[in-house]
């Protein structure tokens, strides 16, 4: 039987790339969640698109009727800088749908006495360090230290972590009879993510993205945070690659549930740099806002992935040149 995946935030940009990589497999059955119908390249991949909003409960338990879902990637969120606009519907999104996602994926669990994956993306959005001296000072961070989040969307992402290992580790711990099925919790802390085939909308880190997708449109750009500001990214297919190895590896392997990982993390000035060696006549400049430096400066310039490289073999393709000469250039240039 092939398995069945439940993805939502499908049309998002991590969505995108996990449905082209997915459904090369034979054994993988897609199921697509997304608020907008899904785009048509995408949904001729599919076994089946719903259109709906995490929020809705009766909706996903309609769809977990219609599917014996064996996985479940969550990516649907809103991100940091939109959750800062709109805390109150973050909350909603961010918390309540990924609660609702739990609910699903345990009651699957329960219901047919079987583990269920649940991967779910967090962010460097869960570190708040307290200002740029102890940001320099503190190289690459791991998961445990500095976690103390400044944002809206990083306080859903942290929540979220933890309800996740309670769902795994202690879900009605008070029952007389044990679960028969599991939930097997599995998340990784993403940093910044630059896509060639789509735009990040709301986030914080979207400047890096944002550069590079105006240049190679012939547009200026007004780059919101300080030349010198610097957060890890990662290229999309590596976040792809990541999420599908730590969805596969044995658990005897996992030595912790959330796994940061790290590819290269440039400064703004060192992405504008490039783009300009790619884009000779892009016009880039620096008009920071002061609000939402703030939120970037207070997560780290680097993280420490040794833990997803030990524990489920994590290793980038791509480091800051490559990835702009072997992925995004190229790509962009097609476009
Ligand atoms: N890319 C996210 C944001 O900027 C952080 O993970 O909100």
């Amino acid at each position: 039987m092939p398995k069945t995946v439940l993805i939502t935030g499908a049309n998002g940009e991590i969505g995108h790339g996990l449905i082209e990589a997915l459904s090369t497999r034979p054994d993988v059955r897609i199921v697509a969640l997304d608020l907008r119908p899904l785009e048509e390249s995408l949904a001729h991949r599919c076994h089946a698109t719903v259109v709906g909003d995490v929020t809705d409960s009766e909706l996903l338990a309609r769809l977990a009727s219609e599917h014996s879902i064996d996985t479940v990637f969550h990516l649907a969120a809103l991100l940091s800088s939109r959750s800062e606009r709109q805390p109150l519907l973050a909350h909603r999104v961010n918390v309540d749908g990924t609660l609702n996602l739990l609910e699903l994926a345990i009651s699957e669990c329960r219901t047919e006495a079987k583990d269920v994956v649940f991967v779910y993306p967090s962010s460097i959005a869960v570190y708040g360090l307290p200002d740029l001296e102890t940001k320099d000072s503190a190289a690459a961070v791991d998961e445990d230290s500095y976690v103390e989040p400044t944002t809206m969307y990083g306080v859903n992402k942290r929540y979220c972590e933890m309800l996740g290992g309670y769902y795994a580790d202690h879900y009605r711990q008070l029952d007389a009879e044990p679960s028969r099925g599991h939930l097997d919790f599995r998340c990784i802390r993403f940093p910044g993510l630059i896509s060639a085939a789509t735009i990040p909308s709301g986030g914080t880190s979207d400047f890096g993205a944002e550069m590079l997708h105006a240049a190679a449109k012939d547009e200026p750009y007004a780059c919101f945070v300080r030349a010198d500001t610097r957060i890890p990214f990662m290229a999309m297919p590596d976040a792809i690659k990541a999420l599908l190895l730590l969805e596969a590896a044995p658990k005897a392997r996992l030595t912790r549930q959330v796994y940061n990982i790290a590819a290269f993390n440039p400064s703004a000035d060192e992405i504008r740099r490039l783009t300009l060696d790619a884009f000779p006549n892009a016009i880039v400049t620096y008009a920071p806002d002061l609000r939402r430096q703030g939120i970037v400066d207070a997560w780290p310039a680097d993280v420490d992935d040794s833990a997803a490289r030990r524990d489920w073999g994590f290793a980038p393709d791509y480091d800051l040149l490559r990835a702009f000469g072997e992925y995004l250039v190229p790509a962009l240039g097609r476009r």
